[in-house]
């Protein structure tokens, strides 16, 4: 990066200078993929897919210029990264202005008091089937403890099911008011069966941050003969404890640690669809260096048993109170469990028709995003484009309507959102800006005598959460996060179709410790067309 350009992007970022900047550069390009076997259009960035890595580390200031090289507007959703005091960043409908075709936006993130596994993708329409996703890893600062040795490599596995459909055609149902089929099959890093491979030295241990990047289903993810030890669920330093397969639900991401302790041969990696009649599956490899030999044997089987063994394991990844997160204090040091709640919010969600086309809705409201990204309207005080307590707080069992809802809430509370599934279907619900706690999950109705079996010491911090079928998930939030953000179903047509709805987390102070302004490239559209980010 030319020390101009450096110099520019100073000026305009609001953001902590002693920490280092990293530069990307984004060229966003329709290319031919073929992960089925069958050419179809893809999404590229810089001509990959997947997309590049991101690697940072905490605090960390990450600055990509995206360049909007399709015939249609699009913009980058940055999955887990909290981008805090500053939503007007976060790449959705709600916050940011769509970059229209050839033009550019520039994200200015910075990865504020996070270490973790994340990933980015495209939010807008249904380009998220077509790929332009990518990880991102923020690592912890060198002086920081980790709790575990370094590994000799970090291995991004991106893993999802996936539509030979393209994105345009899977739009096209959905606007017409009906499902997806099933999907076709299920991609590790944008291949499909027989094709990834991560080459291993016997004898030494690896990182692998395996994300759900997928559009419908949960993941079960396993490795012949070998057992992954877990070490981190989306910047949660978690109890170390080995399973010999994990369930990875939409949205979702954790770190194992693989140690290459078998005979030299190739083993393989099995991923396969849970919760479905049709079990889809793809397979990969773990080939050792010194191999000889290729994989062989019985494809390692998954989980017979449904809902009680992907529960049991849930429960059973928890936070090691002692190890460090983005700083040296130990992250247990925050004792969430001991915080009243000042606020329950219950959420359910819905299927049926409005219309006659399916909609999908949480407490009854199905999203349709305004004309005017939300953010921006409040930014202006443009008024008629959202309204504040658009969506009632609890489920009320009325029909399914559509409305822009936004939920209100007080900054620098802390509440209780209780997620009710009474559908037959895996829910995974995710929540931008924060990462939350999630204090307890079980079947059956949630009353509030379930409190009584809240994990209030050391459930795991993070930003997705399931919700299995007609049973309840509980999470704690700490609203100390200004700004406009999006809560909704990570099941893409469900979100797609209404599934949604943003939180505005309120604050009268103009204070720049609360929130920064409106950032000065910020695209402006719709009724914010003609406005100025800053006074002329
Ligand atoms: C982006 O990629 C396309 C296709 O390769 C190319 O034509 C275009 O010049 C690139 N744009 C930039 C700004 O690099
Ligand atoms: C587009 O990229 C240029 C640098 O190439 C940058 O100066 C400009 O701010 C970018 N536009 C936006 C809206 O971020
Ligand atoms: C928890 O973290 C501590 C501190 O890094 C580490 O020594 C310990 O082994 C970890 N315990 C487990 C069970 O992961
Ligand atoms: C997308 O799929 C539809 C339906 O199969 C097809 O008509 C269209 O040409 C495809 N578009 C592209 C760009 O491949
Ligand atoms: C992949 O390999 C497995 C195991 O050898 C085999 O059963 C399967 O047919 C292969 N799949 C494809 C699509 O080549
Ligand atoms: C929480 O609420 C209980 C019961 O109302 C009260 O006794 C306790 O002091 C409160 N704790 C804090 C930290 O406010």
């Amino acid at each position: 990066m030319p020390l101009k350009l450096a110099v520019l992007f100073l000026c305009f970022a609001i953001v902590s200078a002693d920490s280092p900047y990293r530069f990307f550069e984004w060229n966003v390009t329709y290319g031919t993929i073929y992960p089925l076997g069958v050419p179809q259009q893809g999404i590229l960035i810089n001509g990959q897919f997947p997309g590049p890595d991101i690697y940072s580390v905490t605090n960390d200031n990450v600055i990509v210029n995206v360049i909007n090289s399709l015939d249609e507007p699009f913009l980058i959703h940055w999955n887990g990264v909290q981008n805090r005091r500053n939503s007007y960043e976060d790449g959705l409908i709600g916050t940011t202005c769509p970059i229209p075709p050839g033009k550019n936006f520039t994200y200015i993130l910075q990865m504020k008091d996070q270490i973790g596994s994340f990933f980015y993708f495209p939010s807008l329409a249904f380009h998220k089937a077509a790929g332009g996703f990518g990880g991102i890893k923020i690592l912890s600062r060198p002086l920081i403890p980790v709790p575990f040795d370094p590994p000799t490599d970090d291995f991004t596995v991106l893993i999802g099911d996936w539509y030979k459909t393209n994105h345009t055609a899977l739009k096209q149902i959905l606007d017409r008011g009906k499902k997806l089929p099933f999907p076709h099959g299920i991609l590790i890093n944008g291949r499909g069966p027989n094709v990834t491979t991560f080459t291993v030295q016997q004898g030494k241990t690896y990182r692998l941050r395996i994300c759900n990047v997928g559009l419908q289903n949960s993941l079960n993810f396993r490795i012949q003969g070998h057992k992954m030890k877990v070490v981190e669920v989306e910047g949660t330093h978690t109890m170390q404890i080995s399973y010999s397969s994990l369930d990875i639900h939409l949205g979702q991401c954790m770190s194992v640690l693989v140690t290459a302790d078998q005979q030299p041969q190739d083993y393989y990696i099995v991923v396969s669809s849970r919760f479905t009649s049709t079990i889809l599956t793809t397979t990969g490899y773990l080939r050792y260096a010194n191999s000889n030999r290729p994989a062989s044997g019985p494809l390692p089987g998954g989980p017979t048993t449904q809902i009680d063994w992907s529960l049991n394991q849930a429960r059973s990844i928890r936070t090691n109170l002692t190890a460090s997160g983005p700083r040296p204090n130990p992250q247990g040091s925050y004792h969430y469990g001991m915080i009243n709640t000042s606020r329950t919010i219950r959420l359910a969600s819905s299927a049926g028709q409005v219309n006659g086309k399916q909609r999908y809705a949480l407490n009854s409201v199905s999203f349709v995003p305004a004309d005017t990204p939300l953010k921006i309207a409040d930014y202006f005080k443009i008024s008629g484009v959202f309204r504040v307590g658009s969506i009632p707080d609890a489920p009320n069992g009325q029909g399914i309507f559509l409305d822009t809802s936004v939920l209100g809430v007080d900054y620098r509370t802390f509440i209780e959102i209780v997620f009710e599934n009474y559908e037959d279907i895996m829910q995974s619900y995710h929540l931008s800006g924060y990462a939350f706690w999630v204090v307890g999950m079980d079947g059956g109705k949630w009353t509030s005598a379930s409190r009584n079996q809240y994990n209030l010491r050391d459930a795991v911090s993070r930003s997705t959460v399931q919700v299995y079928p007609k049973s309840w998930t509980a999470i704690y939030i700490a609203l100390d996060n200004v700004g406009m953000w999006n809560l909704r179903s990570e099941f893409w047509a469900r979100q797609y179709l209404g599934q949604q709805f943003y939180l505005r987390v309120y604050t009268a102070s103009t204070s720049l410790r609360d929130e920064y302004p409106i950032p000065k490239n910020a695209l402006l559209c719709g009724r914010a067309k003609g406005r100025h980010t800053r006074p002329l």
